[in-house]
């Protein structure tokens, strides 16, 4: 029983790549070979689903499990291909998959699916497509007909034409959002998940965004205010607003084929000019209103009447001038709104690698034991850091020293990562109140 409660957590807590989880899982005896070879990343293994999961338990309850599999599984020939295993598993313990989580069934024709190739210096490319038995999938490593794809589980290693290794598996929200097909610019997720928590927003509230752009923003917003929430989105041009419901339906319709659960239908996407939506505002109470628009300062006369006291308008600014424009126009028109904060949402990525020490004349190196499928490029030589150790990334197949690989005490390199994303924006949160009354 204990088992079984390990296994449904660890299943629904696994994005198995790049959980902490797995990363210990990788640092295991069994991923250090002795051969010295340079090792391979867990996920590009073609481990079955049981397997998979049973590398994210406790060495107690990863043996419960497999007993348990066992006893399942009497005395039957194991499939020897990996592929045929995946299926027979699924087959075998039905129970077993649906009690892992809430997405457990393989690709079917019509989801979205994400390919991730690892490319040089830790960093992966991600390609999303929609599933379809005529199509492929083309990356720079080759095509892979998404017939090879339907009917496997999230999480497999595939070959492209090429050769190449693509993992594949279901997008996140944020992954949809960043990949699909755009108008303007999209509120970035990172932005996002800060305005959310501004606003407070709660299954069942109703929120006002404007405008809906491409979608992003009013994707996250059905989300959070759920089935029986309600998200008004306003749209001036004819074109987005088009665009922002296009990429909607697409997540939506994926999402019912690929999850057992149905997205909301709860944004009501309207075309019109927000400062022009007075009347529409009389029938409803706002629980809260986000603006991602030009010159938002217009549309707080017409939406403040709306949302409740005590409510809270995020809105989104790409610079500090707009911002300093926006407060302007409520000091000078009196608004309700006291300025509680304002905030530019900023993300260091970082790169943690392993590493060996070796002696190099007097100094002392440290080169990164960069885990991918080809040694990264010479590009960066030789960058100095705050210890004044040499960081080089050039020499990739020597193995760790043997005192690291007894004691088990590898060391990393961590350090920023190169590429960092420069976008940013200012948010500015507004909470309405009750003036007193003189
Ligand atoms: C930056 S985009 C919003 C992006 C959106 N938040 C997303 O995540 O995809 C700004 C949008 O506001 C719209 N807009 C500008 N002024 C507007 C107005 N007065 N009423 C309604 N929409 C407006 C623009 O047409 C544009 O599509």
């Amino acid at each position: 029983m204990r088992a079984w409660r390990s296994l449904r957590r660890a299943a629904a807590s696994s994005s198995f790549s790049s959980s902490p989880s797995s990363s210990s899982s990788s640092s295991s005896p069994s991923s250090f070979p002795a051969d010295g070879k340079p090792r391979r990343r867990a996920w590009e293994a073609s481990l079955s689903p049981l397997e998979r999961v049973r590398r994210l338990l406790p060495p107690e309850e990863a043996a419960a499990v497999a007993q348990c599999a066992a006893a399942a599984a009497p005395a039957q020939a194991c499939p020897q291909e990996e592929k045929e295993e995946e299926v027979v598993t699924a087959a075998r313990f039905p129970a077993l998959v649906e009690a892992a989580g809430p997405r457990p069934g393989p690709f079917r024709a019509g989801e979205l699916a994400l390919a991730e190739v690892r490319r040089k210096h830790n960093s992966t490319l991600k390609l999303l497509c929609r599933l379809a038995a005529s199509a492929v999938l083309t990356s720079p490593g080759g095509v892979l007909p998404h017939r090879d794809i339907i009917g496997q589980l999230p999480g497999q290693v595939l070959r492209t034409s090429g050769g190449a290794r693509l993992l594949l598996r279901r997008p996140s929200l944020e992954e949809y959002v960043l990949l699909m097909p755009r108008g303007p610019t999209i509120s970035y997720p990172k932005d996002i998940s800060a305005m959310l928590m501004m606003i407070d927003v709660h299954p069942g509230d109703t929120v006002l965004e404007t405008g809906s752009g491409s979608g992003a923003l009013s994707l996250f917003l059905s989300r959070a205010v759920g089935p029986k929430g309600r998200v008004l989105s306003y749209e001036i041009r004819d074109d987005h607003h088009h665009l922002a419901k296009k990429n909607y339906r697409h997540w939506r319709s994926a999402w019912e084929i690929g999850h057992m659960d149905e997205w909301p239908d709860n944004v009501e996407f309207i075309l019109k000019d927000i400062s022009t939506a007075a009347a529409d505002m009389k029938s409803v109470t706002l629980d809260a209103v986000v603006l991602d628009m030009l010159n938002p300062q217009c549309a707080l006369p017409v939406v403040h009447p709306s949302l409740k006291q005590g409510g809270v308008c995020a809105v989104y600014l790409a610079n500090i001038t707009q911002v300093i424009d926006l407060l302007d126009r409520i000091r000078s028109c009196k608004l309700p709104f006291l300025c509680e904060r304002i905030i530019e949402v900023t993300h260091r990525s970082w790169s943690v690698l392993p590493a060996k020490i070796k002696n190099c004349k007097s100094s002392q190196m440290v080169e990164t034991q960069e885990n991918s499928e080809e040694p990264p490029h010479n590009e960066y030589e030789e960058i100095h850091i705050q210890n004044q150790a040499a960081l080089k990334e050039s020499k990739y197949n020597e193995s760790l020293c043997d005192a690291a690989e007894t004691n088990h005490s590898v060391p990393y390199v961590a350090r920023p990562a190169y590429w960092q994303e420069a976008h940013s924006a200012f948010l500015t949160k507004l909470r309405k109140f009750r003036p007193l009354l003189s």
